[in-house]
């Protein structure tokens, strides 16, 4: 397997996340309401899979490696624009997760804000992961040997086997002690 085999993988996870969010939005628009637990299950998806896990990948192996190679500026501009859709995709669960906690207290004005996050994240990712696995990764596969991809991809193995005791660490140190 090449090294974007995992990344495209998650991507097809992503896309079929993508498609409960949006059947949400039509529930939203039919019935008025929304199950914040479902918001919460999509907002742990995002960061923890798609932020976390996949854009991590995505940042701290193939684009840090990226980054030392002679890119042409096409490339370089895309490869920016990816980490600034990555820095959206964050700022954009943040608001929700905040709108999901001022509905859940009871705030009606919070759904709008939910729909209208939500819908951001419809019309961001699949536009994102287009662009990665029909542009950038064929093109960046380029500045690399087979042995370097190869070494990526171990590298991907390596940084995927970290992540559950990552997240689970940070659980446990979110938790605050009884008085
Ligand atoms: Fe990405
Ligand atoms: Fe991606």
């Amino acid at each position: 397997m090449q090294a974007r085999g995992p990344l495209m993988i998650e991507h097809r996870l992503i896309e079929r996340m993508i498609g409960f969010i949006r059947d949400a939005l039509v529930q939203i628009q039919s019935v008025g309401k929304v199950d914040p637990l479902f918001v919460d299950t999509a907002v742990d998806f995002v960061r923890m899979y798609a932020d976390r896990t996949h854009h991590g990948k995505e940042e701290e192996i193939l684009f840090r490696d990226l980054d030392k190679r002679p890119l042409s500026p096409d490339d370089r501009r895309v490869m920016n624009e990816l980490i600034e859709d990555h820095i959206f995709g964050r700022q954009t669960t943040k608001a929700l997760v905040d709108a999901n906690s001022r509905y859940r207290d009871g705030d009606e004005t919070a759904l709008a804000v939910i729909a209208e996050k939500l819908k951001t994240l419809v019309d961001f990712y699949p536009k994102h992961i287009e662009k990665e696995d029909e542009v950038f990764f064929p093109a960046s596969r380029d500045y690399f040997t087979d042995e370097e991809d190869q070494a990526m991809l171990a590298e991907f193995w390596e940084f995927d086997r970290k992540m559950i005791h990552e997240k689970y660490k940070s659980v446990v140190e979110g938790l605050k002690k009884p008085h």
